[in-house]
């Protein structure tokens, strides 16, 4: 997943239900979409795993995927049919709307321009104008 990162993730037994899952998932989201600037990032989750399933739809997941398979899966309710989830980097959202597809029609774009050895990541406007503060420059402007 060149462009992207999967969460897993689960917070310990006894502190369920008090909405540190849904803080944390959007912290992470948050990290990766962000800070590390991932395109996208995707979560697997069996269907029954109702916490997991509102959190990924309150906080903007698009549902990508579903499989059946009694291997597979984490901790929790377990029904064997898994969804997948994707949650979408802002300005590749917007790149996929200007060009009328869906965010998955995109990235699959991307990963077929991968294949032949195009990273389309330089194509999308990430131009910063601004020059970026330095630790130096901070220090400098405070002490100034
Ligand atoms: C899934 C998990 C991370 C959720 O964390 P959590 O802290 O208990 O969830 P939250 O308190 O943030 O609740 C999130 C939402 O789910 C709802 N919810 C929580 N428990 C629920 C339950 N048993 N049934 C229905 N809804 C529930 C909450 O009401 C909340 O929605 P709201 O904000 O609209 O009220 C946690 O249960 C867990 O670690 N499970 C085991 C591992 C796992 O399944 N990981 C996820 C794999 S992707």
């Amino acid at each position: 997943m060149e462009f992207g990162c999967e969460i897993a993730y689960m917070i310990r037994g006894g502190f369920h239900g008090l909405g540190l899952g849904k803080m944390w998932m959007y912290l992470l989201l948050r990290e990766a979409l962000g800070r590390k600037r991932f395109l996208f990032v995707e979560l697997h989750i069996d269907k029954a795993n109702t916490p997991s399933v509102t959190i990924a739809e309150q906080l903007a997941h698009d549902r990508v995927d579903e499989w059946t398979s009694p291997l597979f899966g984490h901790q929790g309710p377990r029904s064997g049919h898994y969804y997948a989830y994707h949650a979408y980097e802002n300005i590749f959202l917007q790149t996929a709307a200007s060009m009328k597809k869906t965010p998955l029609e995109l990235l699959s774009i991307f990963w077929q321009l991968w294949d032949e050895g195009i990273d389309a990541r330089q194509f999308l406007p990430y131009e910063q104008h601004v020059e970026r503060p330095t630790l130096c420059s901070t220090l400098r402007l405070a002490t100034e």
